[in-house]
């Protein structure tokens, strides 16, 4: 992910979490404005490692509190990933019952700052057909008064990320003439035999990301849980039956992922397959080993599991940069 010339483009994070669509933007050369984070512990992360940016956190980070009209006339792009519990396949798929839901605040900051553009993430669960109405009503229906929004998923693999990631992404102009030149990311990597495209680089499979020995097979990461959600404190990143056989095939242990490398090398699996660390989850998300992140290891991993991979916040911000600029 390389660090784009700063654009004079300005952006504004709602839902900033430990800053995966923070990150990306900024190395996309967007000028951040302010982030808003109501996890007092995420926005600490996102302090520590952006100490001259703005960032709202705790009850001042709640977006339900602030009066977007401020930020009027000074941001042109929004983004923001809404909690995506209420429509997550691992969750109860509650949707606009469960009081998690925050699309309204989301539409509701567009609606108030009119920015040249914006793009709201979440789990791809919300493409799918049980949740059309629910979109159409409280997402699309409302935004495309003003704005041509177009939805996309990707997959983070394509991207360089060593998982299965999907993420749907959802990005509205104002203005047509943009909103036509807006071209969905390339895709920059491949996973498998054949590069779809010459242009394209392999993406590496989990154990050679991790630097771990050749055991003759290797393969992406599963869809790492995006935590906070199940049984508090956990500190494992499971989110299905599938992905623990994938990582088991891997000899790769995902529970009682360690703080950091020293402890999880000094507190082996009993089976002997890898313990994984918060450094080690952090790789398999996209992250710089040195993202700082804070609070104790379910909280920095549910920051990990809740982002999006820097390196596809970064192809998106890139494409939204592209089309404004022209
Ligand atoms: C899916 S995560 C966002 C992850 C982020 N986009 C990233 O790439 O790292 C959603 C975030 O919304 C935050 N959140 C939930 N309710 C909020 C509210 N009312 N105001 C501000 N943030 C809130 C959660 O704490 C969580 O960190």
């Amino acid at each position: 992910m390389p660090q784009t010339e700063t654009s004079g483009l300005r952006s504004l994070s709602l839902f900033s979490g430990g800053g995966g669509l923070d990150l990306g933007f900024e190395r996309a050369g967007f000028e951040h404005v302010a982030s808003y984070e109501i996890m007092e512990e995420a926005a600490q992360t996102l302090q520590k490692a952006r100490p001259d940016w703005l960032v709202h956190g705790g009850s001042e980070g709640d977006v339900r509190n602030v009066d977007f009209k401020q930020w009027h006339g000074t941001v042109d792009v929004i983004h923001g990933g809404p909690p995506c519990q209420p429509f997550s396949n691992a969750g109860r798929q509650r949707g606009h019952l469960d009081e998690r839901d925050m699309w309204p605040q989301f539409v509701r900051a567009v609606r108030e700052i009119r920015p040249a553009a914006f793009v709201g993430e979440n789990v791809p669960a919300l493409g799918s057909a049980k949740f059309s109405e629910y979109v159409a009503e409280n997402i699309t229906g409302p935004l495309s008064q003003n704005y041509h929004v177009t939805s996309v998923v990707l997959q983070a693999s394509d991207f360089g990320v060593p998982q299965v990631r999907k993420r749907i992404f959802f990005v509205g102009f104002r203005n047509k003439k943009i909103a036509n030149r807006w071209k969905t990311p390339e895709t920059t990597h491949y996973w498998g035999d054949a590069a779809i495209d010459d242009r394209a680089q392999r993406c590496m499979g989990l154990r050679e990301a991790l630097g771990l020995p050749d055991i003759g097979l290797d393969d992406l990461s599963p869809t790492i849980r995006s935590s906070l959600t199940g049984p508090r404190h956990t500190t494992s990143i499971l989110n299905s039956v599938a992905a623990q056989r994938r990582f088991e095939k891997l000899e790769i242990w995902p529970n009682g992922v360690a703080a950091d490398r020293e402890s999880a090398r000094a507190f082996l699996a009993k089976n002997g397959h890898f313990r994984l660390s918060v450094p080690d989850v952090a790789l398999i998300q996209g992250f710089p080993q040195d993202w700082p992140f804070v609070g104790a290891t379910y909280m920095t991993l549910g920051q990990i599991g809740n982002a999006v991979p820097p390196p596809l916040a970064y192809a998106v911000a890139s494409s939204v940069a592209a089309a404004l600029r022209k």
